[in-house]
């Protein structure tokens, strides 16, 4: 089965082509897969030469063209921990709920030609209510937003390195089309931050303050109050941290490290010490809870690897964060609630919500995933407090939501994007929509989310 779906005749022919090459490299024995390699860890700024950004490059192809993993990486027992129910903790015995927040999370937003005012009018009327309907609304901004300069999305077929930059229109559509509050909170810090140089990624954190728009993981004065915000709803604090597995060929000068925090988390043994720190700093300023946006993990392949899963593992057990929020490989991964031995407190890490607004032509990026949390505050009976009572922040409910993105595509290009939700359960799930092409790659796509995603959380 074709992975992709090509939007343009010359798309078609170019993905024909890449096709055949992969099938004769398998021909010849030179194949990747069934299960991820250990050893690949996709940063193009951190490859020793070109022969392995090469030999990289092809292996990452592969997956996105050819085949893309539905197993996870050998012996590794990762997919039998991750498809097990993972439910939230039970509230403490006489726990009286006194605050309550929800927090919405949606996955990358990426620029694209389909992501155009054109092609958007309609893209959030199905699910913009709702969406937005939260106290809390983040996502991951991987693009730069310089207005000075040109507008750059990404290609349909990707053969080169990318350097994005959106313009004003693009921004509108990622925040809802005027139509709703927009979003609360951005992770700026990804694969892309440096797309348009230091200058780009001030210009971004400019336009996002001039906005009221806080952002996590790369700040203009390296201060910690401004990478690592905390934000205030309905009486509940939460302190939000973000970093990146790599900023593709960007480049950071020593002086300027800390204005966009990165952490080799697809490399093993990462040093969290900066974002441990970070996450430190929020709880010293009243946070009740800390989310982390990372940035990280493995493209096109159904589940994360094991050097990212153990780094993500370290982080919750040297840092306390509570949540996870992670993406970058560009489709919808499991959740997993984690018992961590040092503290001993569950920590729930999304392993990836996918892409979110964008339109890649890899058929799993059309699915995405809508995060929704529940926090509670209140206190509980407890003998050893001072008081009689102590007060804790939970989290009692974490669900992913598939979201469709329909798109129809008629003769130059896309002629509209459109979220669809998604009805029904387990085995029956459908979208209300007349276009054949969409139903038959919406029947798909959901077979991977029942296969991969959703038993995680039992859904
Ligand atoms: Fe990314």
């Amino acid at each position: 089965m074709n992975p992709v779906r090509p939007i343009t005749w010359k798309g078609w022919l170019l993905v024909a082509l890449i096709r055949n090459l992969y099938r004769l490299l398998d021909l010849l024995g030179y194949r990747h897969g069934p299960y991820p390699e250990v050893n690949q860890h996709e940063d193009p700024g951190s490859m020793r030469n070109r022969w392995h950004e090469f030999r990289s490059g092809i292996y990452l192809g592969s997956k996105y063209y050819y085949q893309p993993f539905i197993l996870d990486e050998q012996g590794s027992g990762i997919r039998e921990a991750l498809l097990t129910h993972h439910t939230p903790d039970s509230l403490p015995e006489g726990f009286q709920v006194e605050h309550r927040v929800s927090l919405h999370a949606g996955g990358d937003l990426i620029p694209y030609r389909a992501i155009h005012p054109m092609c958007c009018k309609h893209l959030w009327d199905e699910i913009g209510d709702e969406f937005f309907g939260a106290d809390l609304v983040v996502a991951n901004l991987e693009s730069p937003s310089d207005f000075n300069r040109p507008y750059s999305p990404a290609p349909e077929v990707m053969l080169n390195d990318m350097w994005f930059n959106i313009d004003r229109s693009t921004w509108e559509i990622f925040n809802g089309g005027g139509r709703w509050r927009g979003m609360d909170l951005v992770s700026v810090a990804n694969n892309h931050s440096l797309d348009q140089g230091i200058e780009g990624l001030e210009s971004t954190l400019d336009f996002l303050r001039s906005r009221g728009v806080s952002y996590a993981g790369a700040s203009r004065f390296e201060l910690v109050e401004e990478s690592a915000p905390v934000l205030e709803r309905n009486g509940i604090r939460l302190g939000f941290v973000g970093a990146t597995f790599s900023l593709n060929k960007g480049f950071l000068p020593p002086e300027l490290k800390k204005r966009c925090h990165v952490v080799c988390m697809n490399e093993p043994d990462a040093d969290w010490s900066t974002l441990v720190q970070e996450v430190q700093s929020v709880r010293q300023r009243g946070a009740d809870l800390v989310a982390a946006m990372l940035h990280g993990g493995g493209a096109y392949q159904a589940f994360p690897g094991s050097v990212f899963r153990n780094n993500v593992h370290r982080f919750c057990d040297e840092s306390g964060v509570d949540l996870v929020i992670a993406g970058h490989p560009h489709h919808p991964q499991p959740v997993e609630k984690y018992q961590s031995k040092v503290s001993g407190r569950s920590h729930w890490i999304v392993y990836s919500l996918g892409d979110f607004v964008s339109y890649d032509i890899f058929k799993w990026s059309h699915l995405s995933a809508w995060l929704r949390v529940e926090i509670l505050k209140g206190t509980y009976p407890d003998q050893n407090a001072l008081l009689g009572k102590s007060q804790a922040t939970c989290i009692h409910r974490l669900e992913l939501t598939p979201v469709y993105v329909e798109a129809i595509i008629r003769g130059k290009g896309v002629e509209s994007l459109r979220f669809k939700k998604v009805h029904g359960t387990q085995g029956s799930r459908s979208i209300d929509c007349t276009d054949k092409t969409s139903q038959k790659e919406f029947k798909e796509v959901i077979k991977y989310w029942e296969l991969c995603v959703q038993p995680s959380l039992g859904q």
